[in-house]
């Protein structure tokens, strides 16, 4: 008898000791690869607003029975709240992707740390929710990629707080190669776990052509992998949505989704402009991947026909910035409305390098409306200070020790508390649209 147990003892041990060596091993694998098919360790967490007050956890495992449960609560290691939410995956030729889980937690209280856990084990993390007013602090990429460029960037970014990481296009370059996206999910989730990453598409994220019948269709890496709040803010395509943080409306627009002024990409944008009451949201920004105004050689124009069928929109609802990517390089354009300057139009500005291997030329000669100009990798932060003062700033990567010392800068004001723009808005009243629409 007490041999037996003997030996069941040590059996046990040694398949304590094999698990452990197995958890040991399974530190940096890559879902669908490496790693066993019963493997649940969550992979590539991130997290993204998902309407006022939600916020969804996103993630991947191997191993496809994998339950998609987040425990979450205000002290670390206890949680008294759980919510389980929805899983799938998808195929792209002979790619088969992993379990990709999406839960949505809420109601949170603003400007509150809260700690999860994904699938019911592993690790923990954490996030902060954003203030419910200002101030408020916003980082915004363009052309992410995954180089040790892209590295030094994120590193750089986490070195000082801000609410949320805006992306205008250019994630992982995947291309069609479906496991670079599941390296770029491990590059970032340090990062994305922790703070909400809200993304607008680029060319790299199409990956698909509707003419070609048995192929994918576009966009289906990027939708599966980036649900963004799109149902939540009554848009009907995950490639445009809006949303709100601290006084902030954010409307992120597809370059690469119909825009003309017959499309649902642009109904939904006037219907969006329309809800946004001033008092609640007074900033208002617009990011879109193709920028409308550039200096680029070989981006110049690219944008234009979005322009022409949108930027009479964006004008008569006084946005106050208007934020691009595509090309490879910072630039910032001042007040400007179809080509001339205008106090009461947007600023653009263009900052498509967060890591991506540049490949570009600005045309000689900047134009009068180029304000700055520069061929560098960086990310730019917004810092909201009140309803009507905000800063931005563009800081390279490179210029790594002070955070004192952008390379660019400019104070906003509101186009609101300006009496000219908001007495000629279509946002105060929007009985006015029509009639200042039939005037242009
Ligand atoms: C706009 O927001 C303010 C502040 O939250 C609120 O008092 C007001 O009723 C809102 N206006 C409309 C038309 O909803």
């Amino acid at each position: 008898m007490r041999k037996v147990t003997l030996v069941l003892t040590i059996f046990l041990l040694e398949l304590v000791l094999q698990q452990q060596e197995a958890l040991a091993s399974n530190g940096g694998c890559v879902a669908t690869s490496s790693c066993s098919s019963t493997d649940s360790q969550p992979q590539q967490v991130h997290i993204s607003l998902a309407g006022q007050g939600y916020m969804r956890i996103s993630w991947i495992t191997s191993y496809k029975m994998a339950t998609s449960v987040v425990e979450f609560g205000s002290k670390s290691g206890s949680y008294n709240e759980y919510i389980v939410g929805d899983s799938f995956s998808y195929h792209y030729y002979s790619y088969v992707s992993g379990k990709i889980h999406y839960v949505t937690i809420g109601p949170l209280t603003p400007d509150t740390t809260y700690y999860y856990r994904c699938g019911g084990s592993g690790s923990e993390y954490s996030f902060r929710t954003a203030p419910a007013a200002f101030p408020a602090e916003f980082v915004l990429v363009g052309g992410v990629g995954q180089t040790h460029r892209t590295k030094a960037t994120l590193e750089r970014i986490s070195q000082r707080c801000y609410d949320a990481v805006i992306v205008a296009g250019g994630l992982a370059y995947a291309d069609g190669h479906q496991s670079l996206w599941d390296s770029f999910g491990q590059l970032i989730e340090p990062y994305a776990s922790q703070k909400p990453w809200m993304v607008t598409s680029s060319k790299h994220e199409v990956e698909g052509v509707c003419t070609v019948s048995k192929g994918p269709q576009p966009f289906k890496a990027f939708n599966a992998r980036w649900l963004m709040p799109y149902h939540e803010s009554g848009s009907a395509s995950n490639l445009y949505y809006s949303f709100d943080v601290a006084g902030a409306h954010y409307i992120m627009l597809g370059s690469y989704a119909d825009f003309d002024t017959s499309s649902a990409q642009y109904e939904w944008l006037k219907a969006d402009l329309t809800s946004i009451n001033r008092s609640k949201t007074p900033w208002v920004f617009v990011v879109v991947n193709t920028p409308w105004y550039t200096s680029s050689v070989a981006y110049k124009g690219e944008g234009e026909s979005m322009r022409k069928a949108m930027e009479n929109l964006l004008y008569t609802f006084r946005v106050d910035v208007v934020f691009s990517s595509r090309v490879n390089a910072y630039e910032r354009f001042p007040r400007i409305y179809d080509n001339k300057q205008d106090a009461c139009a947007p600023v653009y500005i263009t900052l498509g390098d967060a890591g991506f291997k540049p490949n570009f030329e600005f045309e000689h000669g900047a134009p009068s409306t180029s304000l700055h100009r520069e061929l560098t990798f960086g990310h730019g932060r917004l810092r909201i200070y009140d309803n009507n003062k905000a800063h931005f700033t563009w800081f390279r990567t490179e210029d790594d020790s002070d955070y004192g010392n952008p390379s660019d800068q400019v104070w906003l004001t509101n186009l609101m508390s300006s009496d000219k723009c908001a007495d000629l808005c279509a946002c105060k009243k929007f009985s006015c649209i029509k009639t200042h629409n039939d005037e242009l």
